[in-house]
């Protein structure tokens, strides 16, 4: 992620807390990340996880429908969520995140790569047939870097892990 110590960051879906304490590790005291999550037990967990860290909150919002904040931020992250709402839904996030975001900011989505189901080998699409909802199956189809330079994204890096399947996309804003 490139994380500079003094970056703002944004964790949209934020879950337990987990992605937070290790983006924290990489921050100064100027730093600051902020958790949006709709899930008062995963709210809970974050807080009771980070509450040493005066730099690290969460708040109860949804990333699906538009919202407004106080500051710009320099990175949007989001972890595995994005495969799994409809693509109208995930074009509204793409522009809640590049409303998130300052001039320079980065999106970083870590999730699914793109594949064709079909063509993947049975140790993942076993797998990922079982547990997967069907947005997820469109979601792994569609050519991202073109849809979210239609949201003004652009300078797209990529890394790919468990065998291509999985990528952290870096979009530049
Ligand atoms: C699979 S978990 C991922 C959590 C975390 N990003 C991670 O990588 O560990 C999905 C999270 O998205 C949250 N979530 C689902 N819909 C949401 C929405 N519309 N707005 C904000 N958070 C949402 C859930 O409560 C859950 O914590």
């Amino acid at each position: 992620m490139n994380i500079d110590p003094d970056d703002m960051i944004l964790d949209f879906s934020a879950g337990t807390g987990r992605n937070a304490l290790l983006m924290h590790k990489y921050l100064s005291g100027n730093g600051e990340i902020l958790g949006l999550e709709i899930s008062e037990q995963m709210i809970a967990q974050f807080r009771k996880k980070t509450e040493s860290f005066s730099n690290i909150n969460i708040v109860n919002q949804r990333i699906d429908q538009p919202f407004s904040l106080d500051k710009k931020y320099d990175k949007v992250f989001i972890s595995f969520v994005f495969h799994g709402f409809p693509f109208e839904i995930q074009k509204n996030i793409l522009s809640n995140a590049r409303g998130a975001l300052k001039e320079d900011g980065e999106f970083i989505m870590l999730d699914f790569n793109e594949f064709v189901t079909d063509e993947t080998p049975l140790y993942f699409r076993i797998p990922f047939r079982i547990v997967e909802c069907r947005y997820a199956f469109e979601y792994v189809e569609r050519n991202w870097k073109d849809i979210m330079s239609e949201f003004g994204f652009g300078h797209f890096k990529e890394q790919l892990f468990f065998h291509n399947h999985l990528r952290l996309l870096i979009a530049k804003g």
